[in-house]
C-alpha cells in the first residue's frame, strides 16, 4: 500500500522531501499546503498530478485522507503549525529545529503528551554517511570512551529563503539554533551524554553586513566558537565559519577516546562544487600507538545523491520514518531530543551575547512528556 503523506512548507527543504519520498517506491505527497503560491507550484511541478493543493495548513489537516505528515516550514511557524496538527492523530516528521526556544519546545511536548501518534524530529545530519560511520564505531568501542569531540562546520554562508526568513533570530532562534541544533543532537548521541554547560563567543563580521530587508539589518551570527561541558566529563567544540566555502570538507566530526581518534569528514552540497564533481564523505580511525590507521571512502548512491543537498541522508531519515510508520516503534530523535538541542543552541546564542558561562537543565531529571 502506498503511504500518503501531507507536507506543509513547499519550499527547499519540503521540496527536498517530495523528491526523497519518490525514491522509496511506496510513498508519496498526497497534498501540500504553502501560503506562497509560487512555491506550491514550483512543488508540485516536482511532485507530479493528483496532489492535493492548499493555501494554509488547517485546510490541509481538515481534508484528512493522509497517512503522515512532514512539516518544513520555516522555524517560528513550527510552534503554530504543530499546535494543530499535534491535535490530530497523524504521525510527524518536524524539520529542525523543533522550535525558536526551549520554552516553545517544552510547549510542544506538553500539548503532544497522552498522543499516541509518534514525532520525529528531522535531525539528518545523523544520517550523512561519514557521520553515520562515526556514530557506528563510537557506539561499538572502536574509540574507547569517547572524551573529546569536536565538531567543525566551514560553510557557504545562509541561502536566501522565502520571506527572508532566515536573516532574522526573532523567526530561526539565532544561527546557533537554526544551523547547529545539529550539531548539539549530534554531541549527546555520540557520547551519550547530556549537556551541562556553555560557552559560546561568536559574531556577524563577513557576511549579510550589506543587507537590508524592509531597512531591517540581519541580527545572525555568521561564525563562532562553543565550548560544552558534558556530565559524563566528555567536553565537546564546535567551530562554526559560514565564510568559507572554499574548504575542503564543510563537516569535520573527530572523536577521541582512551583507544582511537576518529574522523568523519563531509563535502558540501554536490551542486555546489566548483567543477560538478561528485565527492563523498571519508571516514579515518587511527588508533593510539600510531598502528592501523584505517581510510575509508563512504559513498552515496548517485540517484539519492541527486535527491538533494545533504548526502543521501534525507533518504536514509525517510526510510526509517517509514519503518516506523509500517511495524511501529519509537523516533530516532524524539520531542525531547529536539528540545535538548534546541536548548543547546539557545544557551550558546546567550553566551554569545552575554560573554557568561550557561548553565543548562539537569536533563536527567526532568521527564518527557511527549512521544
Ligand atoms: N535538516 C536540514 O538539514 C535542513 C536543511 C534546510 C532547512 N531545514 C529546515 O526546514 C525548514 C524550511 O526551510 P527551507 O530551507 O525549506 O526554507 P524555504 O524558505 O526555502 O521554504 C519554507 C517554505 O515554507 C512556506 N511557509 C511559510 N509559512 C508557512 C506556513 N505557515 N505554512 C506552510 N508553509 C509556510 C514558505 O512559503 C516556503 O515555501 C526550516 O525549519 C529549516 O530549518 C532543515
Amino acid at each position: 500500500m502506498t503511504l500518503r503523506y501531507g507536507l506543509i512548507g513547499a519550499g527547499m527543504m519540503g521540496q527536498e522531501h517530495i523528491r526523497n519520498l519518490a525514491l522509496l517506491g511506496d510513498a508519496r505527497i498526497a497534498a501540500l499546503a504553502d501560503p506562497d503560491p509560487t512555491q506550491r507550484a514550483q512543488a508540485l511541478r516536482v511532485t507530479g498530478p493528483d496532489v492535493a493543493e492548499f493555501a494554509d495548513h488547517r485546510a490541509l489537516l481538515a481534508a484528512g485522507g493522509l497517512d503522515a505528515l512532514i512539516i518544513a516550514a520555516p522555524n517560528h511557524v513550527h510552534l503554530p503549525i504543530l499546535k494543530d496538527a499535534l491535535a490530530g492523530d497523524l504521525p510527524i516528521l518536524c524539520e529542525k529545529p523543533l522550535g525558536l526556544t526551549q520554552r516553545e519546545c517544552e510547549e510542544i511536548e506538553r500539548r503532544a503528551e497522552g498522543r499516541r501518534a509518534p514525532v520525529w524530529v528531522a535531525m539528518e545530519y545523523r544520517y550523512m554517511p561519514a557521520i553515520a560511520r562515526l556514530i557506528e564505531e563510537v557506539a561499538k568501542g572502536t574509540a574507547g570512551r569517547v572524551q573529546m569531540l569536536s565538531i567543525r562546520e566551514h560553510r557557504f554562508p545562509f541561502l536566501r529563503k522565502v520571506g527572508d526568513w532566515n536573516r532574522f533570530a526573532d523567526q530561526t532562534g539565532g544561527t546557533l539554533v537554526e544551523k547547529c541544533c545539529h550539531f548539539f543532537d549530534l554531541m549527546r548521541l555520540i557520547l551519550k551524554a547530556e549537556p551541562l554547560r556553555v560557552f559560546a563567543t561568536g559574531g556577524m563580521a563577513v557576511t549579510h553586513l550589506e543587507e537590508r530587508y524592509g531597512g531591517r539589518a540581519p541580527d545572525i551570527l555568521d561564525h563562532a566558537y562553543v565550548v560544552v561541558d558534558f556530565d559524563t566529563g566528555a567536553r565537546a567544540m564546535l567551530e562554526l565559519c559560514m565564510f568559507a566555502e572554499g574548504a575542503e570538507w564543510q563537516e569535520e566530526v573527530t572523536a577521541t577516546g582512551s583507544r582511537a581518534r576518529i574522523d568523519a569528514r563531509m563535502p558540501g552540497p554536490t551542486r555546489f562544487e566548483p567543477d560538478g564533481a561528485v565527492r563523498h564523505g571519508q571516514l579515518v580511525i587511527s588508533p593510539r600507538g600510531r598502528r592501523g590507521r584505517r581510510v575509508e571512502e563512504v559513498a552515496t548512491e548517485a540517484h539519492v545523491l541527486e535527491a538533494g543537498d545533504h548526502h543521501g541522508s534525507t533518504f536514509r531519515q525517510h526510510q526509517e520514518f517509514r519503518a516506523m510508520l509500517q511495524n511501529g516503534g519509537v523516533p530516532a530523535v524524539d520531542l525531547r531530543d529536539g528540545t535538548i538541542a534546541v536548548a543547546g543552541g539557545a544557551a550558546a546564542e546567550e553566551s554569545a551575547r552575554t560573554g557568561r558561562v550557561v548553565d543548562l537543565p539537569d536533563w536527567r531529571g526532568l521527564a518527557c512528556t511527549g512521544s
